[in-house]
């Protein structure tokens, strides 16, 4: 017999992202974050390979964030428009964690499952933010794709990739839902 968890299926039900643009301080302490990335971590894994790993973003470090993504615009002719919206969304964050993708040599588990757990992480911390009361939101941009912003900003080895830049903050506002999904559309059910 299922033994439902009503709570927590009208959570998943309505669940929904809060604009990184909203969000403002405060943001969640080390120890209110602990729980969050221990709850994002809990993610599947095939293999147990833990290919992925977290670096917590505050507030100076999103700003040298900020200012490096000038220099990395100008090396790669980005748009002011666009370098102006990364560095916004940089400079207003009060938190943010990257999720980094960090595939493990395998004979076994292809990269690309190690790559699926990475995104399985992300979700379960943006889940984790907003069960813990926080307004959070998955982003990404030209700069988490480019390997001098993110080897030289944020560290990572060659073979690590970001996953999802997850702002998390106090929210201003709930922005109303957004069209989901017709079900009909996307599944099928297959009986024999
Ligand atoms: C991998 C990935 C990267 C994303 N990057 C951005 C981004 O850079 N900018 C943006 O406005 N939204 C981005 N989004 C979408 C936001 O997370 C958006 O708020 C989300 O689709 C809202 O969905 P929800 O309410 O179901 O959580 C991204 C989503 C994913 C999965």
């Amino acid at each position: 017999m299922p033994d439902p968890n009503p709570t927590v299926m009208e959570f998943l039900l309505t669940r929904r992202s809060r604009p990184s643009k909203t969000l403002t301080a405060p943001a969640p302490t080390r120890d209110e974050l602990m729980p969050i990335l221990t709850a994002a971590a809990r993610s599947p894994d095939h293999g147990k390979l833990e290919p992925w790993r977290f670096i917590v973003l505050q507030p100076a470090a999103l700003a040298r964030l900020a200012e490096f993504a000038a220099i990395r615009a100008e090396a790669l002719g980005v748009a002011p428009e666009q370098l102006a919206k990364t560095q916004s969304s940089l400079r207003g964050a009060p938190l943010a964690v990257a999720v980094i993708a960090a595939p493990k040599p395998s004979g076994k588990i292809p990269e690309i499952e190690q790559l699926y757990s990475a995104g399985a992480v992300c979700l379960a911390l943006l889940n984790a933010a907003h069960a813990a009361g926080w307004g959070a939101n998955w982003l990404s941009g030209w700069a988490a794709h480019d390997r001098g912003f993110v080897e030289e900003g944020l560290g990572l080895a060659p073979a690590e990739r970001v996953a999802g830049i997850i702002h998390i903050g106090t929210e201003t506002s709930t922005p109303p839902e957004r069209p989901r999904p017709d079900l009909d559309a996307i599944t099928e059910w297959v009986e024999a």
